[in-house]
């Protein structure tokens, strides 16, 4: 062993995440390679023409709905060309995040506004990564998601 590390009654005690250090745990839209995908949904069961439509005009369409995968409710949003998958239950009283509006890269939740970053489920108001965020993938017509 070596003299200069501590033993472990030395160690200095565990502490609470720092905000950062949560959004990097919790947070990461990067896929993972030792999780598997899951199905969110097949675009071509919600509505015929939308796997089209949506690469045909990837900056002007916008898609959000609800998707139970696993025991989670997640917002499947597709915006600005990419797809993003947050919890879909709002942090503040549980309002459904994917009947929320879209619109610069945030969702913001239909019952009392608080609004999200797409990206990082950061709670735009008080900068806390409140909802947790996945990585999603289009993988031909299906929507599937990274769950921990
Ligand atoms: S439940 Fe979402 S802002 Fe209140």
């Amino acid at each position: 062993m070596n003299d200069s590390q501590p033993t472990p009654s030395e160690q200095p005690p565990k502490r609470d995440l720092y905000p950062n250090e949560l959004a990097e745990q919790n947070h990461n839209r990067q896929p993972r390679a030792e999780l598997p995908w899951h199905l969110a949904f097949d675009l071509q069961d919600v509505e015929a023409g939308l796997a089209e439509r949506l690469a045909a005009n990837p900056d002007t369409e916008s898609f959000a709905r609800e998707a139970l995968v696993g025991d989670r409710i997640l917002a499947v949003i597709f915006h600005a060309g990419q797809w993003y998958a947050m919890d879909g239950i709002c942090t503040h009283q549980g309002g459904p995040l994917a009947e929320g509006h879209v619109a610069d890269g945030c969702v913001t939740c239909p019952w009392h506004g608080w609004q999200y970053e797409l990206e990082t489920g950061t709670q735009t108001t008080s900068r806390q990564p409140l909802q947790a965020v996945f990585p999603i993938r289009q993988n031909g017509t299906a929507v599937e998601v990274q769950l921990p």
